[in-house]
């Protein structure tokens, strides 16, 4: 059984700021404006609120499904929305496992993923990302925001000792079935979606990347 992230919900904020400054917040706000027509929006595994309260600042017309395993996160974007007067109407929050969830209708246009791909093993991943893009338009975009690993050198020793550091204190702390990174690039594009622009940043360690449907 999973402990999930719970535990670790309240102190996610703090922790992160720490530990990486503003730099995954770059990531995942690299292309809100790319993204401020989205109309149908399906955000997994959300976490405490950060990406959700800025996508609704900058885009004033979506809805937003969001999907997350922890009623502690879920609880803390809330409380988020309502501190930053945002119209909680635009959002549906669901508390369900990915692994489980499907959607009713495959009329999302913008899919939305932030340091969450990241969580799965690789035989996970793949049905994952599969039952994600099935929920998506022909025209859908997709923002990834991960971890990665550069190919070579002491770039990649250094994400290599930072990632096995984070999985270790993941791992311990929900349960997460995960043990080291798995690339999702290969599974997006069979999944239909072509990589548009990536960012690497933090000496190849972060990626942000806006996937397009083909
Ligand atoms: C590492 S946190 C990332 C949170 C946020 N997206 C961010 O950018 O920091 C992973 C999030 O995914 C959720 N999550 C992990 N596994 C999940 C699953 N199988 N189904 C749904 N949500 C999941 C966790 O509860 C948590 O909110």
């Amino acid at each position: 059984m999973r402990r999930g992230f719970d535990l670790v919900a309240p102190h996610y904020r703090w922790m992160e700021i720490l530990t990486a400054g503003g730099k995954l917040h770059r990531c995942r706000t690299q292309y809100l404006k790319e993204v401020d027509s989205s109309s149908r929006v399906l955000v997994f595994g959300e976490g405490n609120g950060r990406f959700l309260c800025d996508f609704l600042r900058t885009n004033s017309v979506a809805t937003v499904s969001c999907v997350d395993s922890s009623s502690g996160m879920i609880d803390h974007a809330r409380r988020r929305m309502r501190h930053f007067g945002l119209p909680e109407d635009r959002v549906s929050f669901i508390h369900e496992n990915a692994l489980n969830w499907k959607p009713r209708l495959s009329d999302y246009d913008l899919i939305v993923t932030q340091f969450f791909l990241d969580c799965f093993p690789a035989n996970e991943l793949r049905s994952v990302v599969g039952e994600i893009a099935l929920s998506s338009t022909t025209d859908a975009k997709w923002l990834v925001a991960d971890f990665r690993e550069p190919v070579s050198g002491w770039r990649r020793a250094r994400a290599r000792f930072m990632l096995r550091v984070m999985y270790w204190f993941f791992r311990n702390a929900t349960g997460l079935a995960a043990w080291e990174l798995t690339n999702p690039d290969l599974l997006l594009c069979s999944a239909g979606f072509l990589l548009k622009t990536r960012r690497i940043s933090e000496w190849g360690l972060l990626h942000s990347d806006l996937w397009v449907k083909q």
